[in-house]
């Protein structure tokens, strides 16, 4: 019995591994194992032998059966080590940088003008970018036979001639969000109008899609006194500098009378400044909004009248943060938005500074 034990206890305590282990155990104590095969001897035994030989195999039994067990364990907790050895992680490893997106200067400037205007009390108004030929012509006082149409390069999403559906364009400018604001709520109303806008052109300064900005005031006695403060203010406040304005008489179907406004600037050094210098520069139309227009907008212009504008904003954004191409701004190229991209934490306010 002796040799039984030292033989299992050495061989278990040397197993490598799981199967080794389950086949000692069937060699041991198995139902043909060796220890099992002496117990069956036990009954040719004479009864004093019996007690002796009896509780000694039974606890050499429990013994290769414990020590079994234990080394079972052993390799499982070995296994594990082995395994968190290798898949290690050093937790107070500081933690990888990732590139945080930034926010595209059409984005920040929209804010810019928003806040600016927000402070003056201009509500945002929107509108669909699929206009009907009425609210991006007609309704503006731009009939059928108006130049104004051609000029703008329209993208017709289908011509009417060939289909019984009202003609409807991807809008030219923002002016016809002007009269469904003046439809939904009436005068007075005092809005403008951010967003994207189309046509066929494609240049240095010129994308099919760009933006615009549209204002409109209405009021019962709104004069182009208040649309020359409202715009110089501003201006102002936009490019954080005073910034002289000059207003040329132009023409607009939709404004009478209308003025188009230039800003101060230098071209000193190839690169165009804002605020100074005695260069003009032409960012704006604007003027008083036709009595035609105002009508279409469901309102009586012998009650009311007011003034409208409408300016670009990636021009303003060109201007005020020096980008020199306008086509870049569509192109998606990360080294361009990392370059020309804003925080984006970093939301513009008055209070905050709109200069960055
Ligand atoms: N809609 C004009 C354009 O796209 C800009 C404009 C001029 C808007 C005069 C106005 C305005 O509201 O009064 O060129």
């Amino acid at each position: 019995m002796d040799e039984l034990r030292t033989k299992y206890l050495e061989a278990i305590a040397a197993a490598a591994d799981e199967s080794a282990l389950e086949e000692l155990r069937v060699q041991a104590v198995g139902k043909k194992g060796e220890v099992s095969l002496k117990m069956r001897e036990l009954g040719k035994m004479t009864p004093e032998e019996r007690q002796v030989a009896g509780p000694a195999l039974n606890a050499l039994k429990t013994e290769i059966t414990s020590a079994l067990a234990a080394k079972k364990v052993a390799l499982a907790d070995a296994a594990l080590d082995a395994r968190l050895a290798t898949e290690w992680l050093d937790v107070t490893l500081p933690a990888r940088t990732r590139r945080v997106g930034s926010i595209h200067p059409i984005s920040q400037v929209t804010e810019e003008v928003t806040a600016i205007f927000a402070d003056m009390g201009f509500a945002v108004a929107e509108g669909p970018q699929i206009e009907t030929d009425w609210y991006n012509f007609d309704a503006l006082n731009i009939p059928g036979h108006h130049p104004a149409r051609a000029e703008m390069d329209t993208f017709y999403t289908h011509r009417a001639e060939r289909d019984d559906r009202p003609p409807h364009v991807l809008r030219t400018h923002t002016s016809p969000v002007q009269i469904r604001s003046m439809e939904k709520n009436g005068a007075p109303i005092r809005i403008i109008c951010p967003g994207r806008v189309y046509r066929a052109d494609y240049d240095q300064t010129h994308t099919p899609m760009f933006h615009q900005v549209e204002g409109l005031a209405l009021g019962k006695d709104i004069s182009m006194a208040n649309l020359k403060w409202v715009l110089e203010e501003f201006f102002t406040a936009f490019f954080g500098t005073g910034v002289k304005t000059r207003f040329r008489a132009s023409h607009f179907p939709f404004t009478e009378p209308s003025a188009e406004v230039d800003i101060q600037c230098s071209w000193e050094g190839g690169t165009v400044k804002v605020g100074e210098g005695d260069d003009w520069l032409e960012v704006l139309g604007s003027g008083m909004v036709h009595p035609n227009v105002l009508k279409a907008g469901g309102i009586d212009p012998d009650e009311y009248q007011g003034f409208a504008f409408g300016m670009g904003i990636d021009r303003l954004a060109m201007l005020k943060y020096g980008i020199p191409d306008l086509r870049a701004f569509f192109d998606s190229d990360l080294r361009w938005l990392r370059h020309y991209g804003f925080a984006s934490l970093d939301q513009p306010t008055l209070h905050g500074g709109l200069n960055r």
